[in-house]
């Protein structure tokens, strides 16, 4: 153990991932799991994307490319960040990496020194206190609460705050609680960052995942002071369904962007270079995939939140965006692991511990499977309520 940096002593796994595999090993087993765990849409990538990127292969795009990206995939990115954003970034303020995951952690690299404070509305992805602790920053929690749907409210941030404060990170719609902040909420929280000149990172990788009212916004749209303190994160893992392709993007003013520009430089040297061709293929095709994703789980997010509120023992804030729904089991006096083990060893039901996402009082449930899969999923889930 001595061998080891004691960056990586205070990193915790991936619980996520833990739970994922647990749920393998019973389904290799040869048992039925309704696995309402999984963070990535049930659909295959849609077919002219795929084409595109073998097309890519096949014509040779196997080499390097500039570490940013190909120039083709950062104009199109550029000019789908003006028309869905309103946000105006040049395509060398693009940089476009392995997942929006490691867009995440270049963008905290870049601007996080030893001590710095980053202020992380809990529960919070998985991932945003490990890359912190890994960058040398320390992780600030604020805890949020149902009653505000999730959302940390500016007096919370305000509160959080101290002079060793360097960014906040926002990620709206929210993995695991489906929040989706308003643009008025999005200004009143970026008034105080902008009082103290801390950067925030916006993580927008569930953009296109939102439902009812919600609108999604983009804080660096909302101002030039915002744009100049904000990093824009996003990817398309989610939006379309391309997980296991690993393509995210920073976007950034130039400065933040040229920073993370020489991280790249020297960490993956580039995202894959086919895959690349893929994406330009995505946001130049046919984006109605999308709108069919979203309705799909649109009407799987009804379903859920139908069946969740007849549940006793537990509590439930509509999501409005995602593709989760983060469920209160206070009341059931089970820690959110223990809960989840019986859940899964007993009843064969496949959740996240909140514990995962920094809050132990409740579970992460996913909807990306089918109302087959959902349904007998919550009949055992609600066995187990009335059982606890
Ligand atoms: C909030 C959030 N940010 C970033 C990511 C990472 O996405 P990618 O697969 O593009 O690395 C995820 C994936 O689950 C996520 O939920």
């Amino acid at each position: 153990m001595e061998s080891l940096s004691s960056r990586i002593a205070k990193v915790s796994p991936s619980l996520t991932l833990a739970v994922t595999a647990q749920t393998k090993a019973l389904i290799a087993k040869g048992e039925e799991v309704y696995a309402l765990a999984g963070g990535e849409p049930d659909v295959d990538t849609p077919e002219f994307i795929k084409a595109a990127a073998i097309e890519a292969l096949q014509g040779g795009k196997t080499k390097y490319t500039p570490a940013g990206g190909i120039p083709e995939l950062r104009e199109a990115l550029s000019e789908k960040l003006l028309k869905d954003n309103n946000l105006n970034y040049a395509a060398n303020q693009i940089c476009v990496t392995s997942g929006a995951k490691m867009a995440c952690y270049n963008a905290i690299l870049a601007v996080i020194e030893e001590g710095d404070e980053v202020i992380i509305p809990t529960p919070y992805w998985v991932s945003y206190p490990e890359m912190v602790k890994l960058a040398g920053g320390v992780p600030v929690l604020v805890e949020t609460k149902e009653s505000t749907g999730w959302k940390m409210t500016p007096e919370q941030f305000e509160e959080a705050m101290t002079p060793a404060t360097k960014m906040v990170i926002l990620n709206s719609p929210s993995n695991p609680t489906g929040a989706v902040y308003t643009e008025e909420e999005l200004r009143e929280i970026g008034e105080i960052a902008l009082g103290e000149d801390i950067i925030i990172l916006s993580d927008e990788i569930y953009e296109k995942l939102v439902y009812g009212e919600a609108k999604h916004v983009s804080i660096a749209s909302l101002s030039d002071e915002l744009y100049n303190l904000t990093i824009t994160v996003n990817g398309f893992s989610k939006a379309y369904s391309m997980t296991g392709w690993r393509l995210g993007y920073t976007a950034a003013p130039k400065h933040l962007a040229d920073a993370i520009d020489k991280i790249q430089n020297h960490t993956v040297s580039n995202a894959c270079t086919f895959a690349q061709y893929g994406a330009v293929a995505a946001l130049k095709g046919d984006q109605s995939f999308i709108e069919d994703l979203r309705g799909e789980y649109d009407v799987r997010r009804q379903f859920v939140l139908s069946r969740l509120k007849a549940i006793p023992n537990i509590r439930v804030v509509e999501p409005q965006g995602a593709f989760y729904f983060f469920v209160y089991t206070g009341n059931t006096g089970l820690k959110s692991m223990n809960l989840c083990d019986k859940l899964l060893s007993r009843y064969k039901v496949a959740a996240i511990p909140g514990i995962a996402f920094g809050y132990d009082e409740g579970i992460r449930i996913s909807y990306c499977t089918t109302l087959d899969v959902l349904n007998e999923g919550l009949t055992r889930f609600e066995q187990f309520c009335r059982e606890h």
